[in-house]
């Protein structure tokens, strides 16, 4: 099993290394630009050290929270990815039955390359939405309806992608965005896709056809990463397209904010200012994020963000962060500075693509395994209990 090559997060990208095609490892894998800050959220992590407690009875160290009126089994929650039915056929669905059956959540992503109708279900009522600007307000108020008739209680806003990041591997590739191919990628395709068989078994098994229908070129024909979590024809790859030329301002955030009957959270907010108007526009909650490196090159790693986001949003709004998480001792450094809870990306992606569903659910696994020996290790008895006081700046 594929699974039990799996002891850390890295073995799960490595198996999928071996697994994908190269141009959708890459499009996983891959950053900005020089990819400076892809690099520097997991660098940060080294600066920051612990502070353990000895000759403390910690007993079983209780993982247990409550995010945005979820109770979750640990903090570490699914973020919301496009295309992830390029990584295997268990796709979103798999990853939302991963998520529940581990008592946490995923975030289904606008573009997810599956209908949310299909997805929300199988999550058991622990399936949040994350919302795209597309086609401007009359779109988003389509999916909120479609999103809220699913039950989905959470919207997640995502704020930072007014132009689609520079992902210089995708074009490598000869892929342009929203990951079309041109001529000479369809050759370079259909050679990487003939290097993977069991990829390609999988994928033609489950109706995916990547040589006829790259990822997110073909909306709604029901094939590799098209048809977004809007699904119906109005695809993915339509939407990375537009969603840039009419980013989420503000003011739109307010006018979802007075719409949206349940939580919403803004995603890709990296300074105290911006969570100030995310908590004034109506949101209950923001997620520090800079999309895992994938949008503006040169941001700081969001973990030396974190402390100014914490102490601007008070108790007024909930505050997540994402971006570089790895391991369970990131999540307990991300908690001690004050986070509520942590969003992985890459992560649950190479999971599912080395081995499916139980490939996600080893991934969460690890991340709460590592979580608890890293709190017993530190004398620390509850996630409710971490503070800076358990850190010790490097
Ligand atoms: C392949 C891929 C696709 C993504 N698609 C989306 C998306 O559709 N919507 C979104 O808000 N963020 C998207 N993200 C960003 C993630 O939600 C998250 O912010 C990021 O992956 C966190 O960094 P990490 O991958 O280092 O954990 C994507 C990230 C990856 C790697």
């Amino acid at each position: 099993m594929k699974v039990d090559l799996i002891r850390n997060v890295a073995d799960a990208r490595r198996v999928a290394k071996r697994t994908l095609p190269p141009v959708v490892f890459d499009y996983v894998d891959g950053g900005a630009d020089d990819e400076v800050t892809m690099r520097a959220n997991e660098a940060a992590f080294a600066d920051v050290g612990f502070r353990p407690r000895m000759g403390l009875e910690v007993g079983q160290p209780d993982l247990g929270v409550s995010v945005l009126g979820y109770d979750l089994s640990f903090p570490v929650i699914l973020a919301p990815c496009g295309l992830a039915r390029l990584m295997h056929p268990d796709s979103a669905e798999g990853a939302a039955r991963a998520a529940a059956g581990r008592g946490t959540v995923s975030v289904l992503s606008t573009v997810a390359g599956a209908p949310l109708e299909r997805v929300v279900p199988e999550g058991q009522g622990r399936v949040w939405f994350q919302l795209y600007s597309a086609g401007g307000r009359a779109d988003a108020e389509t999916l909120c309806d479609r999103a809220a008739k699913a039950g989905v209680d959470v919207l997640m806003v995502t704020i930072d992608t007014a132009a689609l990041g520079n992902r210089e591997r995708d074009k490598r590739h000869g892929v342009t965005p929203p990951l079309r191919l041109g001529p000479r990628s369809t050759v370079n395709l259909g050679y990487q896709v003939l290097s993977r068989p069991g990829w390609t078994w999988r994928m033609a098994r489950s109706g995916v056809s990547m040589l006829r229908s790259p990822p997110g070129a073909r909306p709604g024909a029901g094939s590799g990463g098209s048809g977004g979590s809007g699904g119906k024809g109005d695809g993915g790859s339509k939407r990375m397209l537009t969603m840039a030329a009419s980013p989420f301002l503000w003011s739109d955030i307010a006018w979802l904010a007075e719409r949206w009957k349940g939580k919403l959270v803004v995603k890709g907010v990296l300074t105290g200012d911006d969570a100030r108007r995310a908590g004034d526009s109506g949101a209950h909650g923001v997620v520090v994020s800079n999309h895992g490196g994938r949008q503006l090159d040169g941001v700081p790693a969001t973990l030396t963000m974190l402390p100014e986001v914490v102490a601007a949003a008070g108790d007024q709004i909930e505050v997540l962060v994402d971006s570089g998480f790895r391991r369970g001792s990131h999540v307990v450094k991300a908690l001690a500075l004050g986070a509520r809870a942590v969003m992985v990306g890459r992560p649950w992606l190479f999971g599912l693509a080395a081995a499916g569903q139980p490939g996600v659910e080893q991934v969460l696994d690890l991340f709460a395994e590592e979580m608890v020996r890293t709190m017993t290790l530190l004398g620390c008895p509850s996630v409710a209990e971490l503070s800076p006081d358990f850190l010790n700046p490097v």
